[in-house]
Order: C-alpha cells, then sequence, then structure tokens
C-alpha cells in the first residue's frame, strides 16, 4: 500500500544544517551584544493564555482579529501559540515578583513566534524573533540604548543601508488628540476606506494609519497631522533624536508610524530594508507604559523592540562570512587503515572529544583517499592517520590541513597536541 508523504505545515521553513549554522551565528552575535548592553536572557513558554495576548496587543489589533492560533487544551481552557514575546515578558516580571526584587531589568530573549498570515515571502506562520525589553524605567535614554542596540547588532550582522523611522505617540492625553485629529482629517473620505477601515474609525482610529491596502494608503498620505505632543512629550522626542545623532545613527521621523499593536505609548519605531521585498520591516519596537498595570503589574514604565530573523538572513549581503564563522568546522578528522586501527581511532575520539576538541571518523570502512577527501569537504583544520605500522609504534600521524606538514605523535600526546590550536581556533571566531 502507498504510503502518503507527510509535509511541513504552509508558512513554516525547515531550517537546514548549512542555513542552520548562519542562524546559529546570529543568535550567538545577538545575544553577545545584549550581554554588553547589560541585558539578560528570559525564556517564557510558547504556550500561554489567550487571554493575555487579547489583553496587551487589543481585541482590534489584527494579531487578535485574524492570526492568533488559539485553541481550547484538553482541560477547555482558551490558549494559544504565542504570537509575540513582549506581553509573555511582561507577564512572567509580574507573576515572579520581579518589581519587589529587582524593579527594572533588560532581558533579552529570541525563539519561534506564530502568527496566522497568508504566508509570502519574508511572512511566515511559523518565525523567529530576537528581541530586548527594559522593564521599571521612564527614562529617554532607554529607548536611545534599545534602538542604539539594535543598530549595533544589525551592523555586527553585516546588514546595512537600513532605515530608522521614528515617532512620538505622546502620552495617553496626545494620543487622544492625535486621534481625534485623524477621525477629523479621514472623515470625508470615510466612504473610500476599506471594510476594516471604517470598522477602526469607530473602534480603533491609529489603525487606520497601518492598513496596508492601496486605496487607504493614498488617503492617509494625504492627510495632514501637525504636531500634537504636549510640551514634555516633545522634549522627550527631541532628546531621543540628539542622542541618536550623538551615536550616529540615521533616522527619519515618520508621523504616520503607529504601530500595529495596541500596548504602544510615547516613542515607537521600525526598521526597515530596501534588501527586503513587500514585507521590508527587519525590526520594530517602542514605549508601552501602560502594558505591566493593563496586565495587572505595577505602574512601571517599559521599552523595548524585536527583529525578525527570517528577514535579516534575507537582508544579510555576505552570508557566507557569517556561515564560515558559524560553521561547526571539524578541527579532526581521524583516518584509519584496518579494523583494528579503527577500534584505536574510537578510542581517540572519545579522548579528543572529553577534551572539548571537536573531532569525527569514517564508519564504513572507505579507503584512504575516501576519507581524506571526506576530511577536506568537512573543513577539518587536522588529520589523524592510524594504520597498522602506527598502531605498533604506538604513535599516529598528525597532518596540518593548512599546510600540508606531517609529523608523528605518541598517542597519549595527541590531546595535548590541540591545547594551542584550541586557543587559536578560539581567538580567529
Ligand atoms: P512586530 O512588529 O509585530 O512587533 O514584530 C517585530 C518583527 O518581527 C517585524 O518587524 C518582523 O521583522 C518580524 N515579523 C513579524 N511578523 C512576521 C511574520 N509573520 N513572518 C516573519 N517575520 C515577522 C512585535 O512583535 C513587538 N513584540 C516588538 C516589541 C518588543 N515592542 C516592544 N518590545
Amino acid at each position: 500500500m502507498a504510503v502518503n508523504k507527510v509535509n511541513r505545515l504552509k508558512g513554516t521553513q525547515d531550517i537546514m544544517p548549512d542555513e542552520a549554522c548562519l542562524w546559529q551565528e546570529i543568535e550567538d552575535i545577538a545575544r553577545d551584544t545584549a550581554l554588553t548592553y547589560g541585558y539578560r536572557l528570559i525564556r517564557t513558554p510558547i504556550i500561554e493564555e489567550t487571554a493575555l495576548f487579547a489583553r496587551s496587543s487589543g481585541e482590534e489589533s489584527d494579531i487578535v482579529k485574524k492570526q492568533i492560533y488559539s485553541f481550547p487544551d484538553q482541560g477547555g481552557r482558551d490558549i494559544c501559540l504565542r504570537p509575540e514575546a513582549t506581553a509573555s515578558v511582561c507577564r512572567a516580571y509580574i507573576e515572579n515578583h520581579i518589581d519587589k526584587a529587582e524593579g527594572f531589568v533588560k532581558l533579552f530573549y529570541s525563539g519561534p513566534m506564530f502568527r496566522s498570515e497568508r504566508p509570502q515571502a519574508g511572512r511566515y506562520r511559523q518565525f523567529h524573533q530576537i528581541g530586548v525589553e527594559a522593564i521599571g524605567s521612564y527614562s529617554v535614554y532607554l529607548d536611545a540604548e534599545v534602538i542604539m542596540l539594535l543598530d549595533d547588532m544589525l551592523k555586527r550582522f553585516g546588514v546595512f543601508g537600513h532605515v530608522f523611522h521614528i515617532n512620538s505617540l505622546g502620552c495617553a492625553k496626545d494620543k487622544s488628540a492625535i486621534k481625534a485629529r485623524i477621525r477629523q482629517a479621514l472623515k470625508p473620505s470615510l466612504n473610500s476606506l476599506c471594510p476594516d477601515c471604517r470598522r477602526r474609525y469607530d473602534t480603533n482610529i491609529l489603525r487606520v494609519l497601518d492598513c496596508k491596502a492601496p486605496a487607504c494608503r493614498d488617503i492617509i498620505a494625504d492627510i495632514k497631522l501637525g504636531n500634537t505632543l504636549c510640551r514634555e512629550c516633545e522634549q522627550g522626542f527631541s532628546t531621543l533624536q540628539r542622542l541618536l545623532q550623538n551615536a550616529c545613527i540615521e533616522y527619519a521621523v515618520d508621523d504616520r508610524l503607529v504601530r500595529g499593536l495596541d500596548y504602544y505609548t510615547g516613542i515607537v519605531f521600525e526598521v526597515t530594508s530596501s534588501a527586503l521585498g513587500a514585507q521590508d520591516a527587519l525590526a520594530a519596537g517602542g514605549r508601552y507604559d501602560n502594558l505591566l498595570s493593563d496586565l495587572a503589574g505595577p505602574r512601571i514604565g517599559a521599552t523595548g523592540f524585536a527583529l525578525g530573523l527570517e528577514r535579516i538572513i534575507q537582508a544579510i549581503k555576505d552570508k557566507d562570512a557569517l556561515k564560515t564563522r558559524g560553521s561547526e568546522a571539524l578541527k579532526v578528522f581521524v583516518i584509519s587503515l584496518g579494523g583494528a586501527a579503527r577500534e584505536k581511532c574510537f578510542y581517540i575520539l572519545s579522548v579528543l572529544r572529553k577534551k572539548g576538541i571537536a573531532c569525527d571518523m569514517d564508519y564504513e570502512s572507505r579507503s584512504f583517499k575516501a576519507q581524506m577527501r571526506h576530511a577536506n569537504k568537512v573543513n577539518a583544520g587536522f588529520v589523524v592517520i592510524v594504520g597498522d605500522e602506527e598502531l605498533a609504534g604506538g604513535e599516529c600521524i598528525l597532518k596540518d590541513m593548512k599546510d600540508s606538514s606531517q609529523r608523528r605523535i605518541p598517542f597519549d600526546g595527541l590531546a595535548g597536541e590541540f591545547n594551542s590550536v584550541k586557543m587559536r581556533t578560539k581567538r580567529n571566531a
């Protein structure tokens, strides 16, 4: 009976080993950069109560209205695959009483997120984010810091030519003023807006600025918003721009930038890249000063960002440079000639591996030539050769693949030979 093939789900991807080492390298760079800025790693569950996102992202947001993967679990609870991690990190902050223990924290995360979107280039149903959240402060220096950290990460990944778009939604009063201004400006064109936006006009007017429908985009582009910020928010926004200029970060002020999630307050930003197609946002973030209290936590300020790994990989020009750095290139390949030598080689592997030296061997009794070919293929830095003669003499041949030089080493001195090599490889990484 013919067996049907099971394929991966639409909008998901297999990250195969060649590509996976690139992912690994990006995650390592991101983590190291975040650590340099004082952020600490947090891991939260992939499944959460659906209510967490309904309350944080907003009932009217696309994420909650159309994209959330929610389902009842065996106990009848309404749970979901997380569509983003900011709300999860805030839940964890509140649930673990971090406000009592530390108050202010800077956190870093990376992992898969899930949104039931129409799959297309750069838009997946399972995608991966790297993000940071600085929770417990209203300081504009933190808004500047997260943007600088993001810019630093992007440059270290090898992403260039990206643009930061920044805006300030202001305080609650300013936000109401912006909403009133948009409502007034859109009133004459109400019937020309898409059905979603006609609904949003009453339920969540800010979302209209986010609409991607061409007709809405034209109308939005024509409306004049002017300055709606109060003195204090205006000053905060000016300070941010000064701090970014001092850090030589190029940005463009975009008064249409409101972001698609309801929890944002104050400064928001998005980074786009011309290396991407229609889905050109590499990363986005901003301040969410009401989110913790909306989730029954303390009234404290917070800001952060998340970047999309798939889009970062698409935007990196020189992928090979990162791949070589990140590849788990075998350091030592052990070649055996004959059955007895193979057993000895297998033992050598165990000794080297216990010392943390990456190594492998041939398991198929292939010819010397075939084993050498394989050593080259896996990019081995060194080859250890053991045949009957070496076995009898209690030594092996060590070949340096860089200059093809070789010498004889006693078996018990072999691991020691790689101490200096290990240091050298680390420094080169
Ligand atoms: P977001 O704008 O929804 O923000 O997502 C951030 C980034 O994730 C996007 O700029 C994009 O690169 C990537 N992304 C989003 N959806 C997809 C998708 N379907 N396929 C591929 N990549 C995608 C947030 O998630 C907020 N939590 C960011 C934040 C953190 N704000 C404050 N702190």
